[in-house]
């Protein structure tokens, strides 16, 4: 079959996620596993959420609502934009793969940052385009490289606002300096998936640019810090006009009924949500003061992981990690040596986490 499949799926390497609990206990034989390695929310959705879900899965006979008009009506009204200006996906993944279907293939470029998140870097070359990979400097994005990278052959640049791995977030300054004599020809595709994280003053107010910048979209997600991550919802936002392009590409249904009103219930559950982000601060302190007591480098985090320096081979502590049921992310495949990244768990969790660290170090 590869002598006739597409030239351009030859060079895509499949996605690696997070390894699933029951997989790890299936194969290791471990009966008591946790979770740190995909960013998830590890207390799942507020209860009034589970109850919309249960309440909306009496209809699952019905087709989703293609609209999603709910949620459009009632998200439009809570970020201040028209309802042509979004777009629902099937988690924002979806969003990034028809952002990249839409505006780039074969003989284009898109710009990314080296190692950042990688479907970016995979949407990129399903479609044919050329990835400009411009490595981090000092953990941060080098902007000022990756707008010297800009071509006419440019049509997207992938800025993770805050970024995975390294969980940086852009200032105000940097954002708007960017844009600044940028060509209008060149969609700024902001991903803030880790957006309800960041406390920080200077975090760039992407939406209110929006009027000044037609290549611009945001997308957002239900699969963090909202704990939806199985049902598969995120949004984007930007010009109508470019919303309604994206929008043609867009299969039928793309998000299904149980997602939609689990959103919903979201919006209306924002408290809920308010004090789960503080309690993650609260244990990023603990997890900071914990490496601090190791002896081990971080890197300072505005979102729910931490990259972390075990100054040793990272796949060896990984594994060794696993063995004892704790699962989190090897960085050497990101091209990070030396390094993990570990979400923010539950107290419980990460005080497992590091005694077991402990022990393997
Ligand atoms: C930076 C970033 N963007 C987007 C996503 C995709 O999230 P989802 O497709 O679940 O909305 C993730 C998930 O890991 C991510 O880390």
């Amino acid at each position: 079959m590869k002598s006739i499949v597409k030239k351009t799926i030859l060079k895509v390497k499949p996605y690696i996620p997070g390894k699933p609990i029951e997989e790890v206990k299936r194969e290791l034989g471990v009966s008591d596993v946790i979770k740190l390695a995909s960013n998830e929310n590890p207390y799942g959705p507020s209860p009034k959420v589970l109850k919309a879900i249960q309440r909306a899965s009496r209809e699952l006979n019905r087709y989703p609502d293609g609209d999603c008009y709910y949620l459009r009506q009632a998200l439009a009204k809570k970020l201040k934009v028209s309802s042509n200006q979004l777009i629902f996906g099937n988690g924002s993944d979806e969003l990034i793969i028809l952002a990249v279907r839409a505006f780039a293939g074969p003989g284009d470029e898109v710009i990314i940052a080296k190692p950042s998140f990688m479907i970016y870097d995979i949407a990129s070359r399903v479609e044919g385009a050329t990835v400009k990979a411009i490595p981090l400097k000092g953990f941060r994005y080098d902007l000022a490289a990756m707008k010297k990278a800009v071509t006419k052959k440019t049509r997207i640049i992938f800025l993770g606002n805050p970024d995975n791995p390294s969980g940086m977030y852009l200032t105000k300054k940097e954002v708007t300096g960017f844009l600044k004599g940028l060509s209008n020809k060149v969609l700024v595709f902001f991903d803030e998936a880790y957006f309800e994280y960041v406390k920080a003053r200077d975090y760039a107010d992407t939406i209110g640019l929006l009027r000044a910048h037609k290549n611009i979209i945001v997308t957002r997600t239900f699969s963090k810090i909202y704990g939806l991550a199985g049902l598969r919802i995120g949004y984007g936002i930007g010009n109508a006009e470019l919303i309604g392009l994206l929008n043609r590409i867009r299969e039928p249904f793309n998000v299904n009924s149980l997602a939609q009103a689990a959103a919903m219930a979201v919006l209306k559950d924002q408290a809920y949500y308010r004090n789960l982000a503080t309690r993650i601060a609260g244990q990023r302190q603990f997890l900071y003061r914990s490496f601090c007591g190791l002896g081990l480098k971080f890197i300072k985090t505005h979102t729910n992981f931490i990259l972390l320096d075990v100054a040793k081979d990272a796949s060896e502590v990984s594994r060794a990690l696993l063995r004892k049921g704790v699962i989190v992310r090897d960085m050497t495949v990101w091209g990070l040596e030396g390094f993990i990244r570990v979400t923010i768990g539950t107290p419980k969790e990460n005080q497992r986490f590091i005694k077991s660290l402990k022990e393997i170090l």
